[in-house]
């Protein structure tokens, strides 16, 4: 018996591919993601540019030797210069008949919350929406964890992404830390994705010095690259602590993706009392993302689930997730075995 598995294609959409601060001017950075070869250089005075990653002229890799040059980035074989439009402004040796027209692939580039973002689109075409700006990544009464979450998943992105909706895996996968559900609601706006609940919590030390035993969260999606859940840990339904779990997952191909989770706390008492708990809130999520990162790299895709009534949030994930593919892109199916004991 086959069963029919689908393989998404890659979503359109804004991915994280650097940390603003891990960019210096001048410098380069070869990337691997989306399932092509991308160079990600900063210009001498500042602008992030993301490039096709094969020179134009005979296939050089520009993130392997390449050099920023004013607002260009020169090629290691033959010294040619792509400015930051990707046009060649520069052959270092005498010639004639050089094409101007020939443009290297660029990339549309935003950078904002400490990130640099890349917009992929499987057919080249321009952003339609943009990256929101997060205050907790602007400093002041936010205190960013140390420790993050970051390792490759053999997972589609939209998997990834339908985790969230399935609130019937958080008592079983993570029944450690989060107790029943106490109310769920969902909003989806256009390409925005909302889904606010509460949860009953216990998470041990925390729970037990600060009487926190409730998690209330809105978590919000945008596109399929970035979720950010607002957490508030209540006491009796007093806040009393502010988190923010900030994750951007990246596709490295249709079947592969970069997981990746930020934390930030908001200042509570003090400094080095803030960066205590942040530091403890976040080994604790880690773990929790570690056995969803389990469950997604060997899991496959159903497209006819049994769900209950109270999963009906995957169908809804799952009409909205259209929106973030092509009219022209049809998923591949592969037939997959079924039956153990035989490999035919
Ligand atoms: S391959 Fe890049 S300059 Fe020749
Ligand atoms: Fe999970």
């Amino acid at each position: 018996m086959n069963r029919n598995i689908r393989i998404h294609p890659i979503p359109n959409s804004w991915y994280r591919v650097c940390f603003s601060k891990d960019l210096r001017p001048g410098e380069v950075k070869p990337l691997r993601y989306f399932n092509k070869d991308l160079v990600l250089f900063r210009t001498e005075t500042g602008e992030a540019c993301i490039f096709d990653a094969h020179c134009r002229h005979l296939g050089a890799h520009l993130g392997h030797g390449g050099e920023v040059k004013g607002e260009g980035i020169q090629c290691p074989y033959h010294g040619w210069i792509w400015d930051k439009g990707g046009q060649c402004n520069h052959v270092p040796y005498p010639h004639t008949g050089c094409n101007p027209t020939v443009k290297i692939g660029k990339w549309p580039v935003a950078e904002l919350n400490g990130t640099i973002f890349t917009y992929y689109h499987s057919e080249g075409k321009a952003p339609t929406w943009e990256m929101p700006v997060f205050p907790e990544f602007y400093g002041g009464e936010w205190v960013s964890a140390i420790q993050m979450y970051k390792r490759n998943v053999k997972c589609s992105i939209q998997e990834i992404a339908e985790n969230n909706s399935d609130t019937a895996h958080f008592s079983h996968l993570h029944g450690a830390r989060f107790g029943k559900v106490l109310s769920e609601s969902l909003e989806l706006d256009g390409l925005q994705r909302t889904h606010i609940a509460s949860y009953e919590v216990r998470i041990p030390v925390i729970s037990k010095l600060l009487g926190i035993n409730e998690f209330h969260t809105t978590y919000q999606q945008y596109g399929l690259g970035c979720n950010r859940n607002l957490v508030s840990l209540k006491a009796n339904g007093k806040t009393v602590l502010e988190w923010r779990l900030v994750c951007m997952h990246t596709p490295i191909d249709k079947e592969n993706a970069e997981a990746l989770c930020v934390t930030k706390l908001k200042k509570f008492i003090n400094v080095p009392i803030t960066r205590f708990i942040v530091e403890l809130l976040t080994k604790k999520a880690c773990e929790e993302v570690d056995k969803d990162a389990m469950v997604w790299d060997h899991k496959i895709f159903l497209e006819n689930p049994p769900l209950y009534k109270e999963e009906h949030s995957i169908n809804q994930f799952r009409e909205w997730v259209k929106h973030f593919y092509s009219d022209s892109e049809q998923p591949e199916k592969i037939s997959f075995p079924t039956t153990s004991g035989s490999n035919n």
